[in-house]
């Protein structure tokens, strides 16, 4: 792990890595704070020149290599990026569902990663219902490992799929990314902010490139130890968009409120994106929204197909960035080190 990582990273939102005496392999991303900021430049740089590059020419870049999809939970954005993009360097993939292995037979994540690593894969792209559970995978197959969201803890790539949408927006046409490229910028993420592996990556990756962060939501799904530096918390929503070149977007995820309850009429008359309220207080801002949205609940239906929404870029996005991503899993041992 990076030792010098931001102190944001010991937040109690940002709990530090399991402990480990043997060094990550460098082709792994377990967490965005895995990448310098010049690593973050590259692999922009790189998502483009993949994403114009000759397709009969790039599917050489990975030809026959293996990667396994490891999936404990739901996904259609991030699972099928993964896999096209893996595919258009020439990989071949192959996915494991713990609804349809023997995952369901009780079989463990340890045991499952190293009978992948038997059957010859190279890297493994693990979704995970535990924060923590691709640092597990990696010490125990000691395979490069891609961090594709672990419980409430990280989504690098997204985070990175994120930036480069806002790049478009805001700075399109930059060329190197680095600290001072989003200054002047403020990006508020508003909703469930304590069940967000989406926000916590935003968190610690748009303000080492000098964004503001602002967040936004009410008190359950939001405390207040969660501000921290380049990062506040401002609870009134139409406050927080007059500020904002980006409003980020949240879904409730119901499956982790575990009892916890919550009035939604009253949430929704304070935190949901309605095309008046956009227009009265950010008629200028970029609309992001991970996915998937719950049309009605946390942003209404004129405002995720409206003009300002950039929700499809950024699932678009997500097949450049995760192309750059896989390439430095299978590239980066030989490169010689991580980025
Ligand atoms: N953004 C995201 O992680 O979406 P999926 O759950 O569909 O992969």
């Amino acid at each position: 792990m990076n030792s010098a990582a931001p102190a944001i990273r010991r937040s109690y939102l940002t709990p530090p890595a399991p402990a480990s005496p043997f060094p990550y392999h460098p082709g792994s991303l377990l967490s965005v704070l895995d990448l310098t900021v010049e690593g973050v430049s590259r692999l922009l740089a790189r998502a483009t020149e993949l994403e114009k590059a000759d397709p009969l020419l790039r599917d050489r870049i990975l030809q026959k290599r293996r990667i396994a999809l490891l999936f404990y939970e739901s996904s259609t954005r991030t699972r099928t990026s993964f896999e096209l993009a893996a595919k258009a360097l020439g990989a071949d993939t192959t996915l494991v569902s713990s609804l349809s292995s023997s995952i369901e037979k009780g079989e463990s994540l340890k045991d499952t990663g190293l009978t992948l690593r038997a059957l010859g894969a190279e890297a493994i792209i693990l979704r995970h219902n535990s924060s923590g559970a691709p640092w597990l995978l990696e010490e125990a197959t000691r395979l490069p490992v891609i961090n594709a969201g672990d419980g409430m803890h990280e989504h690098p790539t997204q985070a990175l799929l994120d930036l480069r949408t806002i790049l478009t927006h805001l700075r399109p046409g930059v060329g190197e990314t680095g600290p001072e490229t989003l200054a002047g910028v403020t990006v508020t993420i508003v909703g469930d902010i304590l069940h967000s592996r989406v926000a916590r990556s935003n968190m610690l990756l748009l303000p080492r490139l000098g964004a503001r962060v602002l967040l936004c939501g009410p008190k359950e799904l939001l405390p207040e130890q969660a501000a921290g530096a380049g990062i506040e918390i401002v609870r009134d929503f139409d406050a927080a968009l007059r500020q904002s070149q980006v409003v980020m977007m949240l879904r409730i995820q119901a499956e982790r409120l575990a009892g916890m309850q919550l009035d939604l009429d009253e949430y929704k008359a304070s935190y949901q994106l309605t095309g008046q309220r956009l227009a009265a207080h950010a008629p200028g801002a970029v609309v992001l929204h991970p996915g998937p949205i719950i049309r009605g609940m946390e942003i209404t239906a004129g405002v995720a197909d409206g003009v300002q929404s950039a929700i499809l870029e950024q699932v678009t996005n997500g097949v450049a960035i995760r192309m750059a991503v896989v390439e430095r899993a299978l590239t980066a041992a030989a490169q010689g080190g991580r980025a």
